[in-house]
């Protein structure tokens, strides 16, 4: 199989890569570095041993993506690209609805158009707003509570009406709990642009001396420890439910939802704390208030995605932590 990765340098999308390049997918892959560096193609290329084509081109521009398609058989594609900042997109909304939407518009339009009617798409957890249950099942209600958030709710919104006007499609929407930790060759990881928002590349920066502190966004939550509880998972997990993905799809057509996460829930210390330990590191953290929009715990029931797709997960919260310092101290 012949796969299109959009945003395939991106964090997500660089372990993909790796990942169906070791199982023998095909792979042509574009991105436009908004959101990550040229380095990453070669350094897929080393990890794997293996070649692919890159196009350098912005996913929302359809001559140029359609040029991709004129020159390559593609049998389908997995869509990573796009904005991912909570906060930003509660900034500059149109900037988010116009890149998120209009790629993932043109994308479709040329799957159609080329008669390769596959797509896994990168959801998030975002999707369910304020859990309604715990964990979370497939079937939860939906909301959102960013634009951010309501970009990917939109575009399921839209494959499941592509799906019901022509259902020769094959679609798989993956919705992500909290990927963090990077490949074990140290060689591609988790490289956000600034004082990044996430906290497991705040707490790396902070073990590294960049920062000075963590901020703990409240410790007055319901939760184990009073702190906010999120569903932590390897990257390289992650990356292999967009093979076992697509596997399905190469097998059957329909609209599938899939939880990605291990079902486990892990509070912001007990991650300090693990990262501390793993490492042999300091991460300084202070107690401060509440991040606005936060939710107390969100986590994951993954069954589905384990009795449809065969999805398990490898790796502990201990690699998660090992590798994400790993990447650092790689890279220093
Ligand atoms: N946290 C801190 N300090 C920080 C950063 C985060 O205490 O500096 C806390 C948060 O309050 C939260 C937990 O760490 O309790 C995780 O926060 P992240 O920002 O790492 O992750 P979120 O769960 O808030 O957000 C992630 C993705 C979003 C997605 C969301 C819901 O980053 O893209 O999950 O699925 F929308």
């Amino acid at each position: 199989m012949k796969v299109l990765v959009v945003g395939g340098a991106g964090y997500i999308g660089s372990h993909t890569c790796v990942d169906l390049l070791n199982n023998r997918f095909e792979i042509v892959v574009v991105d436009n570095f908004s959101n990550s560096k040229p380095e990453v193609i070669d350094k897929i290329k080393q990890i794997t041993g293996k070649d692919f084509n890159f196009y350098e081109v912005d996913a929302c521009n359809q001559e140029a993506l359609e040029e991709v398609f004129k020159k390559e058989k593609i049998d389908g594609a997995i869509h990573f690209a796009g904005y991912k900042a909570v906060g930003e997109s509660v900034e500059k909304p149109l900037m988010y609805y116009h890149n998120n939407l209009l790629s993932a518009l043109v994308l479709c339009e040329l799957l159609d158009k080329y008669n390769c009617r596959k797509i896994v798409f990168s959801s998030s957890a975002t999707v369910y707003g304020v859990p309604e249950r715990l964990p979370l099942t497939e079937d939860c209600r939906l909301s959102t509570t960013n634009p951010y958030g309501t970009t990917k709710l939109m575009i399921e919104k839209i494959l499941e009406d592509l799906y019901k006007s022509n259902n020769d499609w094959g679609i798989c929407i993956l919705r992500y709990f909290n990927p963090i930790g990077a490949h074990s060759s140290g060689l591609i990881g988790e490289d956000p642009n600034g004082i990044p928002n996430n906290l497991m590349p705040y707490i790396v920066k902070v073990a590294n001396k960049e920062l000075p502190e963590l901020g703990v966004f409240g410790n007055d939550y319901d939760t184990k420890d009073g702190t906010g509880v999120r569903d932590y998972i390897h990257v390289c997990d992650l990356a292999h439910g967009h093979l076992l993905a697509l596997n399905k799809l190469a097998k059957e057509n329909g609209l599938n939802y899939y939880n990605l996460g291990t079902g486990h829930g892990y509070s912001v210390l007990e991650m300090v704390e693990t990262f501390k330990r793993v490492n042999n590191v300091d991460v300084p953290y202070k107690i401060k208030e509440r991040r606005a929009g936060d939710i107390a715990e969100c986590y994951a029931d993954a069954t589905k995605a384990l009795n449809e797709l065969g999805f398990k997960t490898e790796y502990s919260l201990e690699d998660m932590c090992a590798s994400a310092w790993n990447y650092v101290v790689k890279n220093k």
